[in-house]
């Protein structure tokens, strides 16, 4: 039920395409359902030797056929303009769901299963129109037009084929429930394969790096049997659907002919009476059957459709407030007041992580892998909520501010920044739509990127390929760097890579980017989470984590001095300006 609900406040959407193409729709399947009486008409006609009445009958039968033709075609096409829009419509909200869905969501969710959801979706919305919206309500008309034929002649008629239908339809229903099932467990299949393709097509060169191709087909192929095993359970309920279901109607249609031939042999009905009855059980009985059909059929595209639908149900955990609030002058002063974080309910990632950070400040983050570094910067974007403590900008707390807003303040260059498949001009203006092309090509020279996009085949025209793959690790990490050049947040994040940049170029983008942070006009306040010895140096101070926690703050100078400390352990492990990806030892 809540799914017709829904789909309906879609299609109410564009309600005057619905209505205005309704109307002829039904005016169409009015007069197609004449026809037994027309039948009825001739004979009587006919049996009275009022031949020329019949041919004029006959004609007038043409001209009702020709505009219920015309009808139902100019009925279709204006309801084909509310199924392509709503279908948009479902589209569009259902992306935009997922634009406010989390990064836990995102992080967990497969991306093969999910397109494989949507598209299944979109498919069972147009046959479900076309089922409910068209098939269905032809066939409450023609019944509404035979209970009134069979009425005006013998109830007994109408007792008999709702006695009959009732059955069916119990039945048909049984059967309907056990096909959704075998239907249900088949799409589990069905997306567990899409997922192994799309991850096979994402991790194509881990699979070659270990030469694992063998491995890979074996997976898959184990995937595939138990695909084909549940296809094979779900087409067999058809079977039984159309032994079951199929003989009981074609038993009422026998039925029915059977009860009206006995009554014109006790001269109870007319010939023309007995055609009338004949004539709607054979039209009828077969759209019968072919409703049941589509009610099977339904029953298919009712969990491709709600599945989909769902999907507009999944909870966002990282909400906007319900009143929002505005930072009126904004300075950039970031607080960390105890804050706990757990991706997992299990294992704190940050524990008791208190920090004060001045605007216009620029502090290093550093510590061996995994001390939750990067987990600091998602915070911050709110990409998770904390699990207790609060983060806060300008004595705002960020859970206080929209998504939006907070997002428009912090800008970051992550780890391992993805790139659309798309231009690089593209992948560079997308932090700033307003931005020229000017200030796009300042903010590309200023990250150093200019050099290489002229080498490339076709400028800033060349597409990166998925992911940004046809750029090295360096050469997406400086785009990343000019998005934020171009962007000019007021607080920023960099997350540096460990080792993507040459020296030249490291020295050219540090000079960009400390110029954008040390701005003697407008001075941004920055977390660096460092892993070069350059960046650190130019910090104002040094915060260094381990497991989750602060163990040490303080500047270059003084934390090389504290004898046993983590920073003079760093200091010494670091091979080439880089720290190492050594282990924490406590
Ligand atoms: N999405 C996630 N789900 C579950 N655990 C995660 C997730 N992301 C990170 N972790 C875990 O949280 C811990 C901190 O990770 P984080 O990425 O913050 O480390 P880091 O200090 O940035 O390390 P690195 O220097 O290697 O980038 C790690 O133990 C990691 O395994
Ligand atoms: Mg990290």
């Amino acid at each position: 039920m809540k799914i017709f609900l829904r789909l309906y406040r879609f299609i109410w959407q564009r309600k005057w395409p619905f209505i205005l193409g309704s109307i002829p729709m039904v005016a169409a399947m009015v007069l197609n359902n004449l026809a037994p009486f027309f039948v009825k008409w001739l004979t009587e006609t006919v049996q009275a030797d009022q031949f020329d009445q019949a041919f004029n009958l006959l004609f007038l039968f043409a001209g009702l056929l020709l505009t219920a033709n015309i009808l139902e075609n100019i009925g279709y096409f204006v309801t084909d303009k509310n199924m392509v829009g709503t279908s948009n419509a479902i589209a569009q909200a259902v992306l935009t769901h997922i634009h406010n869905l989390d990064f836990a969501y995102h992080t967990n969710k497969s991306s093969g299963k999910l397109i494989s959801l949507m598209k299944r979706g979109d498919d069972a919305f147009f046959a479900y129109y076309d089922i409910i919206n068209r098939q269905l309500l032809n066939l409450a008309i023609s019944f509404g037009m035979m209970i009134f034929a069979f009425t005006s002649l013998r109830a007994g008629y109408l007792i008999f084929v709702a006695v009959l239908l009732c059955l069916t339809s119990l039945v048909a229903t049984f059967l309907i429930k056990l096909n959704i099932q075998k239907r249900q467990a088949f799409n589990d299949a069905d997306d567990d394969v899409s997922s192994a393709r799309v991850d096979n097509l994402v991790n194509f060169d881990t699979v070659k790096y270990f030469a694992n191709e063998k491995f890979e087909q074996s997976r898959f192929a184990k995937l595939l049997r138990i695909w084909n095993r549940r296809l094979q359970d779900y087409f067999f309920t058809f079977r039984y659907f159309d032994g079951l279901v199929g003989n009981l109607i074609n038993f009422a249609l026998v039925g029915i002919m059977f009860i009206a031939l006995r009554d014109l042999s006790q001269n109870v009905i007319s010939l023309a009476e007995f055609l009338l009855v004949t004539t709607f059980s054979m039209t009828l009985f077969p759209k019968m059957m072919h409703l049941l059909f589509s009610m099977r059929e339904l029953a298919k595209k009712n969990t491709d459709l709600r599945t989909y639908l769902d999907l507009l149900d999944e909870p966002i955990a990282v909400r906007d407030p319900e009143s929002p609030k505005k930072i009126a002058e904004l300075q950039g002063n970031i607080t960390f007041e105890q804050v706990d974080f757990a991706y997992d309910k299990k294992q704190l990632v940050l524990e008791d992580f208190s920090l004060q950070i001045e605007a216009g400040e620029a502090i290093a983050l550093v510590g061996f892998s995994g001390a939750g570094k990067s987990t600091v910067a998602k915070l911050l974007m709110r990409m998770y909520d904390s699990t207790s403590g609060q983060i806060l900008i300008d004595d705002v707390a960020i859970n206080d501010l929209t998504k939006a807003d907070l997002r428009s303040i912090v800008g970051v260059v992550p780890q391992d920044p993805l790139l659309f498949n798309n231009s690089v001009y593209f992948n560079i203006a997308y932090a700033n739509h307003q931005a020229s092309k000017t200030e796009v090509l300042a903010a590309a020279k200023a990250a150093q990127v200019d050099a290489f996009i002229k080498d490339l085949p076709n400028g800033y025209e060349t597409i990166v390929g998925e992911r940004g793959i046809k750029l090295s690790g360096g050469q997406r990490q400086r785009l990343a760097i000019a998005r934020i050049l171009l962007e000019k947040p007021k607080i920023i994040i960099l997350d540096e890579a460990t080792s993507s940049l040459d020296s030249a170029s490291e020295q050219i983008i540090q000079a960009a980017f400390w110029n954008l942070v040390r701005d003697q006009k407008n001075p941004r306040t920055s977390i660096i989470i460092a892993h070069r010895l350059s960046t650190i140096m130019q910090a104002d101070r040094i915060v260094v984590m381990d497991q989750g926690k602060i163990a040490e703050i303080g500047t270059h100078d003084e934390l090389i001095e504290r004898d046993g400390g983590i920073y003079q352990r760093l200091w010494s492990l670091q091979k080439n300006g880089f720290i190492g990806d050594g282990e924490s030892e406590s």
